[in-house]
This record gives structure tokens, sequence and C-alpha cells, in this order.
């Protein structure tokens, strides 16, 4: 069964998208890869170069909305990396359309991808900037949430508020087994006063219960490699195998897979098993 990680922030631009290509990269040598877009932008299918010849319907608007089968949503990127994606604004008609947030609802994707989960090792899944029942959904399926956090005061705010979000789902809603893996902090760079005031707030947060014992994982850099390798359309370890981004994203994936045999009292028994018989510990 695969590691499901979701990247969430209703803050718009803080790097959801950048953060899931990344650990997309640097996952892709350690097992088989799906990433799954679930925000109408469609962002993945940009930076993984997939925007021709795909088919609208066999999206995750698909799946979510027409009962589309996900093995047929598949598009092959390259060696371990798949992608579903999104189906760009239609999947906004999910929240549009859908009459409550009961759990048959809530568990949609959940219920649609379980025949596929034994085929990866990871799936990442992207999110919009909002709060919606697409969110519900993700926080029903996907075992840990990664929230990234620019260097500033409104998304440190934003990073509060969808740890209240999480805690409120976890007490007033049965079916969500959402779990905060950790907050990333992005752009960082340490010339900056701001930024180190930015980041002892976070790392205030490890204290509050809210977050679970979640930790601060380590800063990725702001870097201009960034916008380069994504306008090239490469991975970063393809653009810029020796820059420093590059190394923030190895040794935060290095800390995710430390951090995840930890969690055992949510994590379901057969992932840990897997897990370690592989040899990412
Ligand atoms: N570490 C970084 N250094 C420099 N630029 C970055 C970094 N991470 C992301 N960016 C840039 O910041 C911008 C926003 O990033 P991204 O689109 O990944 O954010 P997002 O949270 O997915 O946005 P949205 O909320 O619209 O989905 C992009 O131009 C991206 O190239
Ligand atoms: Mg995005």
């Amino acid at each position: 069964m695969a590691i499901k990680i979701a990247v969430m922030n209703q803050k718009g631009g803080v790097g959801k998208s950048s953060v899931v290509h990344c650990l997309t990269d640097k996952l892709r040598g350690k097992g088989r890869v799906l990433v799954l877009d679930l925000d109408q932008q469609n962002n993945q299918q940009t930076l993984l170069n997939m925007r021709d010849n795909v088919s609208k319907e066999a999206s995750a608007a698909g799946i979510l909305m027409n009962g589309f089968d996900p093995k047929k949503c598949i598009i092959p990127v390259s060696k371990n990396v798949d992608l579903i994606h999104s189906g760009g604004r239609t999947i906004e008609n999910f929240d549009r359309f859908s009459k409550d947030d009961s759990e048959k609802i809530s568990t949609q994707l959940k219920r649609a991808m379980h025949d596929i989960e034994n085929e990866y090792d990871f799936i990442l899944m992207d999110s919009s900037p909002t709060m919606t029942l697409i969110h519900q959904n993700i926080v029903c399926y996907a075992d840990f949430l990664l929230i990234p956090c620019d260097m500033d005061i409104l998304s440190f705010s934003a990073t509060r508020s969808i740890m209240h979000f999480i805690g409120a789902l976890n007490s007033k809603v049965p079916w969500s087994k959402a779990e905060i893996l950790g907050i990333l902090p992005v752009r960082y760079d340490k010339r900056r006063n701001v930024d180190d005031l930015v980041m002892t707030d976070l790392l205030s947060l490890e204290e509050n219960e809210l977050l679970g014992g979640a930790k601060v994982f380590s800063p990725i850099s702001d870097s201009a490699n960034m916008k380069t390798t994504q306008v090239r359309r490469k991975f970063i370890s393809e653009a810029f195998p020796k820059s420093r981004i590059s190394d923030d994203f190895d040794r935060v994936v290095s800390q995710i897979l430390e951090e995840i045999p930890k969690r055992t009292p949510k994590v379901p028994g057969a992932v840990l098993a897997k897990g370690e018989a592989r040899a990412w510990n």
C-alpha cells in the first residue's frame, strides 16, 4: 500500500505545487510515485510537461464525479513517475454540485483510489489554495499532510488556521484520518531578518497540541533555480543536481522518511510493514 502525502495550505502561492514536484523528483529513486493533482490549476501537468494528448475526462475530476476507473486515468511520465491530472476547472463542480459533506461524499476519493494503491510506494497530492469538499476528501484519504509555509506573517497565520481546521475535522468528523506530518518552511533566506523571525514563530508551533507532535522540517531555500527548473520542465536533480535547493529537498525527504515510521498509532500497520521492508529507511 502506498504512503499517501497531501501538500496543503489554503494560502495561495506558498509553494505547494513546487514542493509536490520536488518531492516527486526525490522520491522517484526510492519507489513508484503517483502524482495526483486535485487542484483545478492543474499545475502538475505543466511541471511534468504532460499537456499534450491528454484526455480531459480521464482525470481526478472524472474519478470524483463520473466514476472513472483511476487505472484508466494514469499518464505515465517517466521511470517510476505517473500522473493523474486534475481535469482543470471541471473538478470544481465536485464541490459545487455535492449536496452534503456526508461520509459517502467525503470518502469518495478514498474508495475510488483503493484499487490502485498497491501499485505505488508513494502517492503525492497537490491541492488548491482553498478549503472545499475536495480538501475534506484529501484529508480522509491521505495518510499525512505536509504544510508548506512561506516566510511571511500571512503564511504563518494560514498555517495556524489549517492546524485548527484539521483539529476541528478530527474532533467532529469520525471518518477523517488526517495527521499533520509537518510544516515545511519554504523560500527561506538566512540573510533576511524576517525569515528568522518567521522561523522562530514556526518552531514555537511544535509545542502546540494541534500539531500533534509533528515537526517543522528544515527549510527550503529561496532560489532562482526553482523557477528556472520549472521553465525548463525538468526535475531539480536533473537541472541543478549540485544546487543548494536540491540538497535542501534531499535533507527534507530524509527527515520525512525518518518521521513516517515514528507515527505508529495512526499509520496502518501494512504501510509500516511494507515500508520497513524497503530501502528508504
Ligand atoms: N523555494 C523556492 N524558491 C523560489 N521560488 C519558489 C520556491 N518555491 C516556489 N517558488 C515559486 O513560487 C511561485 C509559487 O509557487 P507554487 O505555484 O508552487 O505555489 P502554490 O502554493 O502551489 O500556489 P497555488 O496556491 O496557486 O496553487 C512559483 O512561481 C514558484 O516557482
Ligand atoms: Mg499550486
